[in-house]
């Protein structure tokens, strides 16, 4: 009697769990019209990235999906953009401080995140490129990086039968071609927004902070919000931070796609969101925690250096006020966003 009970009550429900478990993992990766719904999150301004013209649909956010975490997009298959921008680090990368990219070449330049990239009104370090959709064209071409051409990659996407079957998918016109690409990836990249840190639900009253953490967005607003200003985290400018040139490596930012002496050493006001996970940190991942920037921040700088004014006589800060500084800066990890389901790899390389 009891052998029974367990043949037709405890393996039909072990059955039952099995295939639930299979279920459950097909929903992980799936993606619905409601996932790519876009919506403007409390408090941020219009974007500047219109998705009207680029309305994403599940099918386009998939493909774009798929191709950034091809390696396919690169020379010798070997790169993708999902190496160098790792979701675990909201797309930035915390291994080393300069990026890595094919054949072991290494760059100039710290992996930035990838997140409310839709309000950014130009990207790099330095600003160069004004448009989400022309930004994929940098990385692929460029020969330290993924150094292949864009009409190679339609060649070899055309002759995959599953990537044909994705573009019909996504695009009216089903045509595999670099205006599709493009827009395939700014629906997966644009989409990426990080608007759910605990900073995010002190503001809109759903918790609260410690005395601490309280204390060092007060500071963080008198000493840094002109610059990293709220909600963005930043103001969209180009500052120079008193930062020394790297003698290898001879970055002088802005300057260096300008001309212009006035704007030597300028870099992007980068986001602070999700911080605490995107070391090492400034362009070239000089400093390895939040402590090295806030010491940099308290030093004095010469004229010649042509430290931004709001810099110069450097920031006063006890060390108290610094550790009350990176208890705030912590706040806005947004768990949400680092384990979004829907920017996750299906293909499980990364
Ligand atoms: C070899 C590593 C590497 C690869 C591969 C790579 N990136 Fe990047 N990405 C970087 C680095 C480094 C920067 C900053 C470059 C600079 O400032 O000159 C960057 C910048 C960006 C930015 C600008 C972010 C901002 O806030 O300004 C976006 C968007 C981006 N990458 C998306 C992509 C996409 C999409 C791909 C794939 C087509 C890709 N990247 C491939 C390393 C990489
Ligand atoms: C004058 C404008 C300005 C002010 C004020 C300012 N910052 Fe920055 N911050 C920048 C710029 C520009 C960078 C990037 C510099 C670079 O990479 O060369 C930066 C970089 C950073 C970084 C590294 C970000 C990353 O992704 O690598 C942190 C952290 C940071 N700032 C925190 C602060 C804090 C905390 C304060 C206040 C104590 C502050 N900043 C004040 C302009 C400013």
């Amino acid at each position: 009697m009891k052998k029974r009970i367990i043949y037709f009550v405890l393996f039909p429900g072990f059955f039952i769990l099995l295939l639930a478990g299979f279920a459950g993992d097909n929903n992980y990766f799936a993606i619905t019209a409601k996932d790519v719904e876009f919506h403007i999150p409390k408090g941020f301004p219009q974007p500047v990235y219109d998705f009207k013209n680029n309305t994403p649909t599940p099918a386009g956010f998939v493909l774009g999906r798929k191709l950034f975490y091809d390696p396919i997009l690169s020379k010798d298959s070997s790169i993708s953009c999902g190496f160098c921008h790792q979701r675990i680090a909201a797309f930035a990368h915390i291994d080393h401080a300069l990026s890595h990219g094919i054949n072991g070449l290494i760059g100039k330049r710290n992996v930035p995140p990838l997140e409310n990239l839709v309000w950014s009104s130009s990207f790099m370090w330095d600003g160069r490129i004004n448009h989400l959709e022309m930004q994929p064209l940098s990385p692929i071409s460029n020969p330290i990086e993924m150094n292949e051409t864009i009409r190679n990659i339609i060649k070899k996407l055309q002759r995959n039968k599953e990537y044909a079957g994705m573009f019909k998918a996504a695009f009216k016109d089903s045509v595999v071609n670099s205006r599709n690409i493009l827009r395939a990836l700014a629906q997966f990249t644009g989409l990426m927004i990080s608007a759910n840190s605990r900073y995010d639900k002190f503001m809109s009253g759903e918790d609260t902070l410690s005395p601490s953490e309280y204390k060092g967005l007060q500071l963080f607003r008198d000493k840094c919000g002109q610059c990293h200003k709220e909600p963005l985290f930043t103001d969209n400018t180009f500052r120079n931070t008193g930062l020394a040139m790297d003698t290898n490596l001879h970055d002088s930012g802005v300057a260096a796609t300008n001309g212009q002496m006035l704007d030597m050493m300028k870099f992007k006001v980068p986001t602070l969101r999700n911080i605490e996970m995107t070391y090492p940190y400034m362009h070239d991942g000089r400093f390895r925690n939040l402590k090295q920037v806030l010491d940099h921040y308290t030093q004095k700088f010469t004229k010649e250096s042509h430290a931004d004014p709001i810099l110069v006589e450097g920031i006063q800060l006890t060390e108290e006020d610094k550790s009350n500084i990176i208890d705030f800066l912590k706040t806005l990890t947004d768990q949400t966003f680092l384990h979004d389901r829907r920017f996750a790899d299906p293909s499980g390389h990364y």
